[in-house]
């Protein structure tokens, strides 16, 4: 799930219904995309969910981390080296047929291909990645073609990110300024979008910006995202949980609050937050476990512990349904829901 950031949604969305109707221009990618914005907003994690939605599995997504690719032995990890080098047969391109196909079935026919920090990119890559953009083809190092015109490319960079900071700094835009009227989230995120395309514009030469379907630059995320991705979060770690030892866990109010204040930090976006839920949350649970303090189908209410710092975690029921529940065919999602609505009938019937 995906909070606060419509604008990216609805364009891969559009792209991905063009695409459906059989309208998109042949020869070309379904949708080439660039995405702009504070570090922590999604950008990544937005291309994950488009596989999980569309092609139902967010592993479907090829990265390319491009700053990890400035040499030209390191480009040989993307499309091969030619036949008769050193090491030809033991290389496997990243960047195969079988490797975008991978997730293909009957059905969906859809590859996800994200080149991240694209501004670090060595000519060699830019040059596969214009040829990609433009034409839906790479040539491998052996020759051997590889069509891109059922993948959409996802490239992200920090461009602009420095500017993008200062105006988010407390007092100048959406924490500070906004609190005392002086500004809005809506202003400052046409700010910063301005200055994201802006500075794309600047780095980035026309034959490139020419071949971007479209220019998203993510929203900062503020109070009332992060508390749903608080949310979500927390919905994921139950998941994570449910995966090993089956029990419950619940935060009262103070402890989620106690959460949002370590978590956020608009420079950070949800990064910051993510964190926060690791420290205080996951570690402290591992722990239980590890020293077998929790059991399956216990429930752990966790809260702020009475100096203040930390979290306590007390076992507040036990021999809770979970393990029938775990075992269901249902969604994470549904079977956690399920074991909440369990527990909120079972306490209610006290
Ligand atoms: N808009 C959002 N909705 C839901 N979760 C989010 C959102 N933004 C960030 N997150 C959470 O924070 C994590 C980090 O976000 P992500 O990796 O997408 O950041 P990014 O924008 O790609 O940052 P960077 O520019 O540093 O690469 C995600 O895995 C996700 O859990
Ligand atoms: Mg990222």
């Amino acid at each position: 799930m995906i909070v606060g950031q419509g604008e990216a949604i609805e364009q891969i969305i559009n792209v991905y219904q063009t695409y459906l109707a059989g309208l998109n221009p042949p020869s070309r990618p379904i949708g080439n995309f660039l995405f702009l914005g504070p570090t922590g907003t999604g950008k990544t994690r937005i291309v994950e969910a488009a596989a999980e939605s569309l092609a139902g599995d967010a592993r479907a997504v090829i990265k390319i981390d491009c700053a990890e690719f400035q040499h030209s032995h390191e480009i040989a990890k993307l499309i091969g080296s030619p036949p008769g080098y050193l090491g030809h047969r033991e290389t496997h391109p990243l960047l195969s047929q079988e490797a975008l196909n991978q997730f293909h079935n009957d059905r969906i026919k859809l590859s996800f291909v994200l080149f991240d920090e694209i501004e670090k990119a060595s000519d060699a890559l830019w040059n596969l990645l214009l040829g990609i953009l433009d034409k839906a083809n790479l040539t491998l190092g052996d020759n051997r073609r590889v069509d891109f015109s059922n993948a959409l490319i996802f490239m992200t960079s920090n461009l602009g990110a420095a500017e993008m900071d200062a105006m988010m700094r407390p007092g100048m835009g959406f924490h500070g300024a906004h609190a005392n009227g002086a500004d809005d989230p809506a202003a400052l995120s046409k700010r910063i979008k301005s200055a994201g395309v802006g500075a794309a514009r600047r780095k980035f030469t026309p034959e490139f910006i020419n071949r971007l379907d479209k220019i998203v630059v993510f929203n900062p995320l503020g109070d009332r995202e992060l508390r749903q991705i608080l949310k979500i979060e927390l919905l994921r770690v139950q998941e994570r949980v449910f995966a090993g030892v089956p029990f419950l866990f619940q935060l009262t109010d103070a402890a989620k609050e106690r959460l949002l204040q370590e978590g956020t930090d608009a420079k950070y976006g949800a990064r910051h937050l993510k964190r926060a839920i690791e420290r205080s949350l996951v570690h402290p649970l591992a722990n239980l476990i590890a020293t077998q303090q929790v059991r399956a189908g216990d429930l752990i209410a966790v809260d702020t512990d009475a100096n203040g710092t930390g979290m306590r975690f007390d076992r507040v029921d036990e021999g809770l349904p979970v393990y029938t529940l775990f075992r269901k065919n249902a969604s994470d999602e549904d079977r956690i829901s399920l074991a909440l609505d369990g527990l909120a009938e079972k306490t209610a019937s006290r």
